[in-house]
């Protein structure tokens, strides 16, 4: 186990590099570090922050405690990675410190602008004396040294009758003549979120409040991210209050010249415990990929201290999921540069499974694991069907597909995780003839897929790698399964 509380804490970009690449290659080689999901190099993460395809690459910023694997007192850096697939991420030096007036205290989330030959950033700044939120700005033209611009902050108040000490988290985006920023921000505990335009990117002026809310979106809205897909306008958020809902969507219809959102959906982004803040980008594919922190923060219900920060290191970010519209909901699928990694495919038909005899198949060497089933549900009679994942004689994942009543539940109370969780949410295809499970099982992580990609979920877990069984089981009756495919992923 490894104490980071004797180094020094320098808080300037060097300092954090420092400190990073002195303790890197050590906890790259934990038991627990995942193969192919984005996880901090050393110390904290939450937020990805300016997600951006810029100049041929990928670039992933995040909110970052480099000194300790703990968000301590929130003076966060913007640590940085650049990629170019989404799947091997290459450490780059911290992008912002800690350090001015504005933002001596942090450098909290934001997003980023691709300015051609610059890259641009937006973030909010954090001061220690003065309560109120400020949104500042920083260039680059490398897309590695950062300047904080002169005249932060660029936004000292909200211009409105909503909180300047809850406001933040910008995103600023380009469409037409005008610059848009949107940030997040709560009137009497009410969450809502605050729209500006601007002719230069500097001069910001109040627009509207694109949502409002008598308390059904949280008391703060944090991190929104507002987009245009397949012709609708979609803005994710993630509220603070709603206790089990905590990355959630809303789908409608914008108009650029009142600034007004009309929306009409109202959905769960990801029902799973460890999905927060997730940002989106636009690649030279023309893909909208949205990427989330994979953790959870101490103030939501099912929250124990049982990640891996004893070791050095706590924070990943999910899979990155590629977005569209699917019947006017939100589908999110995994980016399909993933099945360039996939080895030693496996493939079965036809398998009746019976009450208490489990079938018990491989997927790679059961703990990085790619598996699709389908389950012909006309002809199945079972009411359950259960899904133990690295299991073990007395350690298992279960997941759980209740087809009465509509539920598809995890359950990580038999693992090693303090937190013994159970995570249930609705399962709409036992209304179809076919249910399909897609599921990403990674050294401690587990994201399932189903409802055509429209019902998620992603869970952290600690278990043992002795832990590597597969089973399918009911307990009564019997289930079809039409189809299973299974591969391992090696990156
Ligand atoms: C969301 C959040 C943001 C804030 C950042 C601080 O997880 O609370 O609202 O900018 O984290 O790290």
């Amino acid at each position: 186990m490894k104490s980071y509380a004797s180094l020094q804490r320098i808080f300037t970009i060097s300092g954090a590099d420092m400190c990073v690449k002195q303790n890197m290659g050590e906890i790259a080689n934990h038991f627990l570090r995942q193969k192919y999901h984005f996880e901090v190099p050393c110390g904290w993460c939450n937020d990805p922050n300016g997600f951006l395809y810029w100049n041929g690459s990928y670039h992933l910023f995040y909110q970052h405690n480099p000194f300790a694997a703990d968000p301590e007192d929130f003076k966060m850096f913007w640590g940085h990675a650049v990629s170019n697939d989404l799947v091997h991420w290459e450490y780059v030096k911290p992008a912002l410190a800690p350090g001015l007036t504005y933002d001596n205290a942090g450098c909290w989330s934001g997003n980023a602008i691709d300015l051609g030959d610059r890259l641009g950033v937006f973030y909010t700044g954090i001061n220690s004396k003065n309560k109120n939120q400020v949104q500042c700005y920083a260039e680059s033209s490398d897309g590695i040294n950062f300047t904080k611009d002169f005249e932060n902050p660029l936004l000292k108040e909200t211009l409105c009758s909503a909180s300047n000490e809850d406001f933040r988290d910008p995103q600023v985006w380009r469409h037409g003549d005008y610059w848009y920023l949107i940030a997040g921000s709560a009137e009497n505990d009410y969450g809502c979120v605050l729209l500006y335009r601007s002719t230069d990117c500097r001069h910001w002026s109040f627009m509207n409040k694109l949502v409002e809310s008598f308390g059904e979106l949280g008391s703060v809205c944090e991190c929104p991210n507002f987009f245009e897909l397949d012709g609708r306008y979609v803005l994710l958020f993630s509220p603070h209050g709603l206790k089990q809902r905590k990355s959630v969507y809303l789908i409608g219809d914008f108009n650029y010249d009142s600034g007004k959102f009309f929306w009409d959906t109202y959905g769960e982004i990801d029902w799973g415990t460890d999905f927060y803040a997730p940002q989106t980008l636009v690649d030279a594919h023309g893909r909208r990929i949205m990427i989330a922190w994979a953790n959870s923060w101490d103030w939501m219900p099912w929250f124990e201290k049982y990640d891996t920060s004893c070791f050095g290191y706590s924070g990943a970010m999910s899979l990155p999921r590629e977005l569209s519209l699917y019947r006017n909901q939100l589908q999110s699928r995994p980016i399909r540069e993933l099945e360039r990694y996939r080895v030693d495919p496996k493939y079965w038909e036809n398998i009746t499974v019976n009450s208490n005899e489990p079938f018990y198949y491989q997927a790679g060497d059961g703990i990085c694991a790619e598996i699709k089933v389908a389950i012909n549900l006309t002809s199945t009679t079972a009411d359950e069907i259960e899904f133990r994942l690295r299991s073990n004689r007395d350690k298992y994942l279960s997941l759980v597909c209740n087809l009465k009543k509509g539920e598809l539940i995890f359950d990580r109370s038999r693992s090693d995780s303090a937190s013994k969780i159970v995570r249930c949410c609705p399962l709409r295809s036992v209304m179809d003839s076919i249910l399909y499970l897609h599921i990403y099982l990674d050294t401690s992580s587990i994201e399932v897929f189903t409802d055509h990609y429209c019902t998620n979920q992603s869970n952290n877990f600690i278990m043992p790698t002795t832990c590597r069984n597969l089973s399918i089981a009911v307990q009564s009756g019997f289930c079809q399964i039409e189809k299973l495919e299974t591969w391992g992923i090696n990156i």
